[in-house]
C-alpha cells in the first residue's frame, strides 16, 4: 500500500541534512525546529496555533483535556475509525458514545448524531475518514446550537480544504497524526493540536509537558507527549512535498472513479469539490470483499480494510453508548470496504494495472 522506499533521493537527502542539522546542534526537544515546524504546519491548515505532540491518539487527549472535558462527560464519535479516536476519549476519562455513518460517504451522520447528544455531551468528534471532509457549515451550526464543541480528528486529512479553510480550522481544534504513512509522515511517531483558541492553545502546551507552566511549576497532571527535533525536522523538508504528492493521489483517485468499472463494485459518494478530498485511502465496496481481495492479492495487488471491526465489536467496547437506532451503516461498511493502492510512489503502469484487474474481477 505504501513504497517508501521509492522516494525521491533528493528528498531523502534533505531529510538526512535536516537530521543531521539538530544532531549537530545538541538540541533535541523542545526547540526551534518545533517551533518553525508547529507554525507553518498550523498556518497550512488555516489555524493560529500548533502544538506539536507525540502522536494524533495524544493530541485528541489533549484537546479534550484542555477543554476540561472528562469523567462523566460524554463525547460522541464515529465506530468507523481507528482504535485511537476512542482510545483518546477513554484516555481523558469521558465516555465515549458512537453514532452511525452515512452508508455512502462513511463519514459520521448528522442525523445519527443529533440522536446520540444528551444533557451530558460535551463534544463530536467529526473523523475525516479516509482524508474527506464534507458538510462542515453544518456541523458548524450543528455543534453551535447544540451548545457543544466540535473537535476534528485530521489524522487522515491533511491538506482537505474546504471553502478556502483546511481540515482542523472548522471546529474548536483539530488532531493530526504524522504517523509514517499518513499523507504527511514522520520517521517515526509525531502528532500536533492546531487551533484559533488561545486558551486550547496554552493549555496543551502545558498538558504536553507533564502539565507543566514553568520548570517544576505543574498546575495540571499532564502528559509526557513532545514532538522531538529531529522528528519536527524531517517534517518541515517533507512538508515541501505534500502538495505534489496530495495532488497525484487526487489523479489516481480521479483515474479509480471514472474507469473502474464492474457491476460487483460500488463506488462511495463522490465530494462534491475534489479539494475536499486527500485521498489518503481509497475505498471501494464489494459484498464478496474477501474473495476480492484474494483474487487481488493473486494478481499481486495489495489491500487493506478500513475498518473490518467497528469500534463497537471491540472487546473493551461492547457495552458502549451508541445511537438507539443502531449502527448497522458503519457494521456493513465493515463488511464490505476495501482500500486498495492510492499513494504518491504508484506508477501508471501500476494504476493501470490495479485498474484492469478490478474490471476484470467476476
Ligand atoms: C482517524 C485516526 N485517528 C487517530 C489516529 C491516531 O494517530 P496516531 O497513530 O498518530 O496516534 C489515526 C492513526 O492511525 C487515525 O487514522
Amino acid at each position: 500500500m505504501n513504497n517508501f522506499e521509492r522516494e525521491a533521493s533528493e528528498l531523502k537527502k534533505y531529510m538526512l541534512e535536516a537530521a543531521k542539522k539538530v544532531i549537530d546542534s545538541g538540541h533535541y526537544i523542545l526547540g526551534g525546529e518545533l517551533k518553525s515546524f508547529e507554525s507553518s504546519w498550523a498556518q497550512v491548515c488555516c489555524c493560529e496555533y500548533g502544538v506539536g505532540v507525540g502522536n494524533g491518539m495524544d493530541a485528541i487527549e489533549i484537546i479534550l483535556r484542555s477543554l476540561n472535558i472528562g469523567p462523566g462527560d460524554e463525547v460522541i464519535t464515529t465506530p468507523m475509525t481507528a482504535f485511537a479516536t476512542v482510545l483518546a476519549i477513554y484516555r481523558a476519562g469521558a465516555i465515549p458514545v458512537l453514532a452511525d455513518i452515512d452508508s455512502q460517504t462513511g463519514l459520521l451522520s448528522l442525523e445519527s448524531v443529533a440522536n446520540c447528544v444528551t444533557a451530558r455531551t460535551k463534544a463530536v468528534i467529526l473523523v475525516h475518514l479516509y482524508g474527506q471532509m464534507s458538510e462542515m457549515n453544518n456541523w458548524v451550526n450543528f455543534t453551535r446550537e447544540s451548545k457543544i464543541f466540535l473537535i476534528e480528528d485530521c489524522a487522515q486529512s491533511h491538506l482537505a480544504e474546504l471553502e478556502n479553510k483546511r481540515a482542523g480550522s472548522f471546529g474548536i481544534a483539530g488532531a493530526y497524526s504524522f504517523y509514517p504513512t499518513k499523507n504527511l509522515g514522520a520517521m517515526g511517531d509525531a502528532g500536533m493540536v492546531v487551533t484559533n483558541s488561545i486558551d486550547v492553545f496554552n493549555k496543551a502546551v502545558c498538558l504536553r509537558n507533564y502539565g507543566q507552566t514553568e520548570r517544576y511549576h505543574h498546575p495540571e497532571i499532564g502528559l509526557n507527549s513532545r514532538l522531538d527535533e529531529i522528528q519536527a525536522a524531517i517534517l518541515s523538508e517533507r512538508i515541501k512535498w505534500l502538495q505534489g504528492y496530495t495532488d497525484i493521489r487526487r489523479q489516481i483517485a480521479k483515474r479509480y472513479r471514472v474507469e473502474i468499472s464492474n457491476p460487483l463494485i460500488t463506488h462511495m459518494l463522490s465530494p462534491v469539490d475534489e479539494k475536499s478530498h486527500s485521498y489518503h485511502l481509497f475505498v471501494i465496496r464489494c459484498e464478496k470483499r474477501e474473495h476480492l481481495q484474494k483474487y487481488l492479492l493473486d494478481n499481486n495487488i495489495q489491500t487493506l480494510i478500513h475498518y473490518p471491526i467497528p469500534i463497537h465489536k471491540q472487546e473493551p467496547c461492547l457495552d458502549v453508548l451508541r445511537d438507539k437506532n443502531g449502527l448497522s451503516n458503519a457494521e456493513k461498511h465493515a463488511q464490505t470496504a476495501l482500500s486498495i493502492p492510492c499513494n504518491p510512489q504508484l506508477t501508471l503502469m501500476e494504476v493501470n494495472k490495479i485498474i484492469d484487474a478490478i474490471n476484470r474481477y467476476s
